[in-house]
């Protein structure tokens, strides 16, 4: 093996096409003009792990993991980071030198970022968070709200069971609400996420009232395709600052890039632009 090898990078899920991961990893990879190449690949649970044992072998030094394999990798991967334990998913594996696979989760970290970035002067401190939904994305979010500082969050699901066993899990700064009850959170809140599928092309419309909804209230939504779902637009109308859910993806591969190619890349209109071509 030689050090001139071509670095390669991907993407494991199934199904694989609708990613967008390729599209910014090689907008990257030629902004900041390394030889490498971001390729998706659609393997199914049972081949999960012999294909990952292989890849670094192949010249990969690292892949990140999608639907509907982010938790089994847990338990394929010789170490886990604390964040990625706590979210009990990981999205971004790291294939180190020694031969160790190394498993992350950044989507707490890019769902932070992008707020930083887009929504000015926000911060988690800034009050209580209402989240509507209790899946995995919702774990990304309220773990890393909570680690920054948040001072209580309330929990709608529609599934209500899934929301009491995230506050057992997570503790007592956050306050399930029933599913019905949600509208009437929301102006209480500093900030509003939407973690459901909900408001997705092909998936039912969010149908949470939204009249309580105050001006300035920061709302931000999870689902990016539309890029302006019902959420946003009712909102944005209402005054609230809003913030799309495309910046969580950008930012949550920022670190990715950075560990498998060696630069930090940004986060910026042209990035923006590559992720919806
Ligand atoms: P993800 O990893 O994207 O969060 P998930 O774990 O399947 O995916 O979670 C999907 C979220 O969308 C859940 O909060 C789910 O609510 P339930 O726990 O009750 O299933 C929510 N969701 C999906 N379809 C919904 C619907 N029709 N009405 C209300 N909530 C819905």
């Amino acid at each position: 093996m030689t050090e001139q090898r071509i670095p390669l990078a991907g993407v494991i899920g199934s199904p694989i096409a609708h990613s967008k991961s390729p599209q910014i990893h090689t907008h990257w990879l030629k902004t900041h003009g390394i030889q490498g190449y971001y390729i998706p690949m659609d393997v199914g649970s049972d081949d999960l792990e012999t294909v990952i044992r292989s890849l670094p072998k192949a010249g990969f030094v690292g892949v990140n993991i999608t639907v509907p394999h982010k938790e089994k990798i847990l338990e394929i991967a010789d170490l886990v980071t604390d964040r990625a334990t706590l979210i009990g998913a990981a999205n971004t594996l790291i294939f180190r030198k020694d031969g160790k696979i190394h498993a992350d989760n950044t989507d707490g970290v890019g769902f932070i970022r992008n707020l930083q970035q887009n929504a000015l002067g926000w911060s988690p401190k800034s009050g209580p968070a209402a989240v509507l939904g209790a899946g995995g994305a919702a774990r990304a979010v309220i773990s890393a709200l909570l680690e920054t500082g948040v001072p209580e969050i309330f929990l709608a699901n529609r599934t209500r069971v899934r929301a009491d066993a995230l506050k057992t899990e997570f503790g007592k700064r956050i306050v399930v609400i029933d599913w019905v009850q949600a509208g009437n959170i929301l102006e209480e809140a500093a900030m509003v996420v939407n973690t459901t599928s909900l408001g997705m092309l092909g998936k039912p419309p969010l149908r949470v009232p939204l009249d309580g909804l105050r001006p300035g209230t920061l709302v931000t939504d999870l689902v990016y395709a539309p890029l302006k779902t019902r959420l946003l637009a009712e909102a944005e109308k209402m005054g609230c600052v809003t913030v799309d859910g495309l910046g969580m993806l950008l930012h949550q591969a920022v670190p990715a890039f950075e560990r498998w190619f060696g630069v930090r890349p940004e986060v910026d209109t042209a990035t923006r632009a590559a992720a919806l071509r």
